[in-house]
């Protein structure tokens, strides 16, 4: 046959085709449970304890994005952004509760893109609540959410060089260290070394069946 004169090589440098990601189903994240925890959508309701843990400058202080004093409002005013963001398949944000005693204690979710198949993955914890496993707990969680359910091919997170207690919730999921961005970003005057962390689903899918 003369298609069998095709070059090979081309062929075997040729991916096999991933499957699309899905955009999540209903206006809202699903519930997520974990041994500990319960992973949710938050509720206008929750924005007091929102304030008073993302509030402590110890979070603020290794995050780019929550700000410091955190006002009145604020809390209310990112909640109120989570439906449209998770409609529009740019984000997907998860309370962390814990089951028992319940309370809140914190945040988790997948920045997405789509087009790319793939996420940024962001946390933070209320410091209350440090060093119990619950932030590696809820991550693993997601990951599963993000390749299983979303159909995700690559989920990465960075993090500020200074904050070793997050490159270790990374390493302890399986995500693998990437390299340094040096001065990437800007914290207040300084700018900031990012160490960056990734997993594929292929990578993922082989750790789930070792831990299993
Ligand atoms: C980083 C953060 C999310 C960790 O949450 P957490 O629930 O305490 O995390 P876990 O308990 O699941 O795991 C923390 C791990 O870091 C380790 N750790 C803590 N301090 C550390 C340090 N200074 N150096 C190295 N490892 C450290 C802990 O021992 C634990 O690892 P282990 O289980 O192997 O002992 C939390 O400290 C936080 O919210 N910080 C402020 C916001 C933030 O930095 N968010 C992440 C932005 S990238």
């Amino acid at each position: 046959m003369r298609g069998s004169a095709r070059p090979r090589t081309a062929r075997a440098n040729v991916p096999p085709p991933s499957p699309r990601p899905k955009r999540a189903r209903g206006d809202r994240p699903p519930r997520l449970s974990t041994e500990r925890l319960v992973l949710r959508p938050f509720d206008l309701s929750d924005a007091r304890a929102v304030q008073r843990l993302a509030g402590a400058r110890e979070v603020a202080d290794t995050t780019l994005h929550i700000p410091h004093p955190y006002r009145i409002g604020m809390a209310e005013a990112w909640i109120g952004t989570h439906r449209e963001a998770f409609a529009a398949g740019r984000s997907v944000t998860f309370a962390i509760v814990r089951k028992r005693p319940r309370a809140l204690v914190g945040a988790i979710g997948l920045q997405l893109d789509l087009a790319h198949g793939r996420a940024e993955l962001g946390y933070w914890i209320g410091v209350p609540f440090w060093g119990r496993g619950y932030c590696s707990e809820a991550a693993a969680a997601v990951l599963r959410h993000g390749f299983e359910t979303l159909g995700l091919h690559r989920v990465h997170a960075a993090h500020f060089a200074r904050n070793p207690a997050s490159g270790r919730v990374m390493q302890k999921v399986g995500m693998g260290r990437e390299g340094c961005l040096r001065g990437h970003v800007r914290k207040g005057d300084v700018f900031e070394d990012l160490e960056v962390y990734g997993i594929l689903v292929g990578e993922w899918r082989s750790r789930r069946r070792r831990t299993k």
